[in-house]
């Protein structure tokens, strides 16, 4: 067997940029919408670097709708995730997209994305949740919108709140006020620091936002006092290798930190961000760190335990999950 075929938890997935390109071809085909700057010659998504891959990102989802378009999304993106034998998925979902951060609107698209959810867990096993996020370079107050969206739905299926984004505008602390109001609404936060920006931006992410896990958080291998407090603050990284190596962090995945931060000790998970944009699955991340540090399938089973400890789920689910892990 390999290693490729085993269970998986995945923590870190954005819902749009998990969609496939022909889903979303499909879409625009549909709505008559010229979107053809988003693709490349071989029908991929094109795009040259970070901020280039944002407003390519936000291209392509301008086609997704209506609600009844993210039941059609989540459909194609929990048949890719099943199909990479995950059995646990938590999405980012942003009401600036679904609903434009009102909040009876983002509750229609809740609904449907739930619906085609439970319908997918019945199909193929997936057990998936909701992380909203606000997009940082949207700012502060379409963040505190964002916030309240999450705050009026928060409970077993919204899970958590984290923030996406452009990493090189504004601070973490802007956002306080969308992470005080989401944090008293019982949501557990994460957001993304330490891709872009250094490890002063992970430093800032848990002095003003208190976050219990970080979307990435690679670059805090930079300085080893913040290594250490992680390690004792029991941190928790979502690290996408195969995302940090398409753009640019690191030159391969043999020079990716993400071995010397789990030999420090640091708590790490891995994920694909948006598989489709960076030519990456599941499968793919983990025959690429087994290549890369031979990882095989106890270093894979102590990850995903992990992952599982760290999701942001209710308890009944946390159970659910390592039962799918064990009998797997
Ligand atoms: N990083 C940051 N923000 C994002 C991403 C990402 O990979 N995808 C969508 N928003
Ligand atoms: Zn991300």
């Amino acid at each position: 067997m390999s290693v490729a075929d085993l269970p998986k938890v995945e923590l870190h997935l954005h819902h749009e940029g998990a969609a496939p390109p022909a889903f979303i071809r499909q879409l625009a085909a549909e709505k008559k919408a010229d979107i053809s700057k988003v693709f490349n010659d071989q029908g991929g998504y094109a795009f040259n670097d970070f901020v280039h891959f944002l407003s390519v990102y936000e291209a392509a989802t301008s086609v997704l709708k209506t609600p009844e378009d993210y039941a059609r999304l989540t459909t194609a993106v929990l048949e890719e995730s099943a199909a990479n034998g995950v059995v646990y998925s938590e999405t980012f979902i942003s009401p600036d997209f679904c609903g434009g951060g009102d909040v009876s609107a983002w509750r229609e698209y809740l609904h449907a994305i739930q619906e085609a959810a439970d319908a997918a867990e019945k199909a193929h096993g997936i057990i998936l949740r909701g992380v909203v996020t606000c997009v940082r370079h949207f700012g502060p107050e379409k963040a505190k919108a964002s916030a309240l969206c999450a705050a009026e739905t928060a409970g077993d299926w919204i899970t958590g709140f984290g923030m996406g984004g452009d990493e090189g505008q504004g601070h973490q602390g802007d956002f306080a006020y969308a992470y005080d109001m989401t944090r008293e609404a019982g949501l557990k936060l994460t957001t993304h620091a330490g891709e872009f920006g250094g490890p002063e931006s992970v430093r800032e992410a848990i002095r003003d936002l208190n976050v219990e896990r970080i979307g990435h958080g690679v670059r805090s291998i930079e300085d080893a006092g913040l290594v250490q407090e992680l390690v004792d603050r029991q941190i928790t990284l979502e690290v996408c290798p195969g995302s940090n190596v398409v753009l640019g962090l690191y030159p391969n995945i043999a020079a990716h930190p993400i071995q010397r931060l789990r030999d420090a000790g640091v708590r790490v998970t891995v994920s694909t961000d948006d598989p489709p944009f960076f030519g990456t699955t599941m499968r793919r991340e983990y025959d690429m760190l087994n290549q890369a540090f031979g990882w095989d399938a106890d270093d894979f089973a102590a990850l995903n335990k992990t992952a599982a400890e760290a999701a942001f789920c209710d308890e009944d689910t946390r159970a659910r999950i390592l039962q799918k892990l064990e009998t797997a």
